[in-house]
This record gives structure tokens, sequence and C-alpha cells, in this order.
């Protein structure tokens, strides 16, 4: 019984401990989870595409160009997948990455003006 007891004691501090630690690592990582996820909007590039409302027409035009050929007309689909309801699927934020990044070939690396871009956002959320 006193062993018991004096074990409570001893144990205490250390589920104290334990408590303190996991707490830290969850806010840590939340933290770095929400750093990741606010840093893509402070890309100046990426802001400034967002502030433009966008031209659908034109959007489509710069799609049919560039990007009908793997996505089919109206982004049916194929070579690429298809790009029907892709704004609903997708932020803006990760939509605009896919098309500045080519880190998914065979998908080339765009460089389109950041009103350029705005068009095609414009154009690929009437794609439903
Ligand atoms: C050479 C063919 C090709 C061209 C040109 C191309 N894409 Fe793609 N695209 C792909 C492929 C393949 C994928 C799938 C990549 C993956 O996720 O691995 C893709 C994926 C995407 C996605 C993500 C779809 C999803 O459901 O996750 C978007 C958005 C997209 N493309 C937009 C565009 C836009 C906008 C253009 C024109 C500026 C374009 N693509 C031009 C081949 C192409």
């Amino acid at each position: 019984m006193n062993n018991q007891i004096l074990e409570t004691k001893i144990n205490r501090p250390e589920v104290r401990n334990v408590i303190i630690t996991i707490s830290s690592v969850v806010v840590l990582t939340m933290v770095i989870v929400l750093s990741f996820w606010l840093l893509p909007s402070k890309n100046p590039y990426i802001q400034e595409v967002l502030s433009y409302q966008g031209n659908m027409e034109r959007g489509e035009a710069i799609f049919n160009v560039n990007c009908a050929g793997c996505h089919g007309v109206q982004g049916v689909g194929n070579v690429g997948p298809t790009l029907t309801n892709v704004s609903k699927r997708k932020s803006e934020k990760s939509i605009i990455n896919q098309v500045i990044s080519g880190q998914t070939p065979p998908m080339p690396k765009f460089q389109p003006s950041a009103e350029d871009m705005a068009d095609l956002l414009a154009y690929l959320r009437e794609l439903n």
C-alpha cells in the first residue's frame, strides 16, 4: 500500500512531462502545417493572379491553344485527366501550382502572365 502511494507520487511528474511533450509536439506540428498552408498565399505571383477577376472567354482561348491538346476541348480529358469540376476538387492555389510548377510530367511547366492565369482559372471554374 505504502509502495503504491510512493509510486504514484513519483509517476505524476513524469505523466505531466509526457503530456507537456505531446502537447508541444502537437502545437509545433500545427504551426508548421499552418505556415505551409499560408505560405503559398504569400507568393506574389499567386497573390496577383487571385487579385484579377479573370475573363472566361480569354481563358477559353488560352485553354484551347495550350491545354486542350492534352485535356480535351472543354476539358473532357484526353492524354491528361478530365478537368470537369476541377475547381471543386482543387483549390485555386493548387491549380495555379499545377500549371506553373512542371512537377507532373508530361504536363509542361507553363509561365502565363498573372492575368492570363486568372483568365484560365475563370474558364476552369466553368467546366462543370
Ligand atoms: C502535355 C500534356 C498536357 C498539357 C499541354 C497540359 N496538361 Fe494539365 N495535366 C496533364 C497530365 C498528364 C496531368 C496529370 C498529372 C498528374 O497528376 O500526375 C495534368 C493535370 C492537370 C491538372 C490537375 C488535374 C487534377 O484533377 O488534379 C490541372 C488543373 C491541369 N492539368 C491544368 C492544365 C492547364 C490549365 C493546362 C494549360 C495551360 C494544361 N493542364 C496543359 C497533361 C497536360
